[in-house]
């Protein structure tokens, strides 16, 4: 199955000039710790903003570029939704975590999102798609742990996909 893994501003932004807009260390231990472990899916923009490959976690790149290559055993470079298969459909939790050309194309095939809701609007070049409420139920919401370093207000949301009856 898959899961996505975002932080979004109020106004759906969530990067610029291939970047994060916010320093915000409790979310990215968040992040880890949702990740870790498992595989993480993403845009070959995402891939190149992380600047390394992160431990413990198998990354899958999407490119459309045949000659992109990346020479690392815990990375696989996909360039069709027929490679992600069995990501989508195994067991597991697979998160996809970005950027804003991966969660529209991948939102479609998601069971779950984690959504870190970052209550004041940016501004960017990058969204995260609308998220219709028809599809999606909140069945979480907890208030983020204080953050010294950015001071931030923001939200852990959880939304699972509604089943049809
Ligand atoms: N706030 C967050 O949680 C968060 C998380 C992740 C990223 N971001 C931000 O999002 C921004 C990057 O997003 P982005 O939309 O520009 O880029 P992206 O989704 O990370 O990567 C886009 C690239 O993915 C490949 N791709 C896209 N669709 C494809 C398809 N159908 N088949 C095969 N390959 C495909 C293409 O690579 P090629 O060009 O190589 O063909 C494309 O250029 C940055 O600002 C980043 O900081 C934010």
């Amino acid at each position: 199955m898959l899961s996505i893994i975002v932080a979004k501003a109020k106004n759906n932004i969530i990067g610029r000039d291939n970047k994060l807009l916010w320093n915000l260390p409790e979310d990215l231990n968040h992040f880890k710790e949702l990740t870790t472990g498992h595989t993480i899916i993403m845009g070959r923009k995402t891939f190149e903003s992380l600047g390394k490959v992160l431990p413990n976690r198998k990354h899958i790149v999407f490119s459309q570029n045949p000659d992109f290559k990346v020479n690392d055993e815990n990375v696989q470079v996909v360039h069709s939704m027929l490679e992600i298969q069995e990501y989508i459909e195994n067991d597991e939790e697979n998160f996809v975590i970005g950027g804003a050309m991966i969660y529209n194309l991948l939102m479609p095939y998601v069971e779950k999102m984690y959504i870190t809701q970052i209550n004041k609007e940016f501004e960017g070049d990058a969204f995260f798609p609308k998220i219709n409420e028809n599809i999606w139920k909140e069945v979480n919401r907890q208030k983020g742990p204080k953050d010294e370093v950015s001071n931030l207000d923001y939200d852990y949301i959880t939304y699972e996909k509604r089943r049809s009856m």
